[in-house]
């Protein structure tokens, strides 16, 4: 795999790590009425496979999609691309999932779309963050592995769409770029 400079985070530890978040959340959300919104596309595999670690069957699944990224190049403009289908979220407890954190930009847009459409509460769950290259004041509530200022592919994760279907998280190699 000459893409690849290195393996960061092999699929072992991500699936244990999976395992503790998902422990984690179901005791923090037993008695909630839990919606847990994945952002498209790169938390599909996190949300997927932390979806089923969490032992709460009554809780209700859900998307939106936003794009801010060509490339590694990002957009000023965030665009919603796809809205909830959740019509009323009142009720909801609300947990969002995010593939990895960066600037902060796209977790705090979603934040505020939904804080505005008043959920019962709200928290954020994040597989990866690059805490030295965030932008703004922000910090998600439940992160599984803080990493570098490296550009990560794999799990879910893309460089211009392709490589998402990496069974682990690898940093692609400059000549790719
Ligand atoms: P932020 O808005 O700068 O925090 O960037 C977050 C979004 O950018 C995430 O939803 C990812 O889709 C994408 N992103 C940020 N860093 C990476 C990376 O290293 N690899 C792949 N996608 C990334
Ligand atoms: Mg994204």
């Amino acid at each position: 795999m000459d893409f690849l400079d290195e393996i960061l985070i092999t699929e072992n530890k991500i699936n244990s790590k999976v395992c503790e978040l998902g422990q984690k959340i179901t005791h923090d959300y037993k008695d909630k009425n839990l919606l847990l919104v994945g952002i498209l596309k790169g938390s599909i595999m996190f949300f997927t496979d932390l979806s089923r670690e969490i032992n709460i069957y009554n809780c209700t699944l859900d998307f939106i999609q936003v794009s801010s990224y060509t490339g590694m190049i990002r957009n000023n403009k965030i665009n919603i691309l796809k809205n909830l289908s959740t019509e009323d979220i009142t009720n909801f407890d609300v947990l969002i999932i995010e593939d990895i954190l960066e600037s902060g930009h796209t977790l705090e847009f979603v934040k505020n779309m939904i804080n505005s459409k008043n959920p019962k509460s709200l928290k954020t769950c994040v597989l990866l963050d690059k805490p030295e290259l965030h932008k703004i004041n922000i910090k998600a509530d439940y992160v599984g592995f803080e990493i570098p200022d490296k550009f990560v592919i794999g799990y879910g994760m893309d460089y211009n769409e392709k490589y998402r279907n990496l069974p682990f998280i690898g940093v692609l190699n400059k000549k790719y770029i």
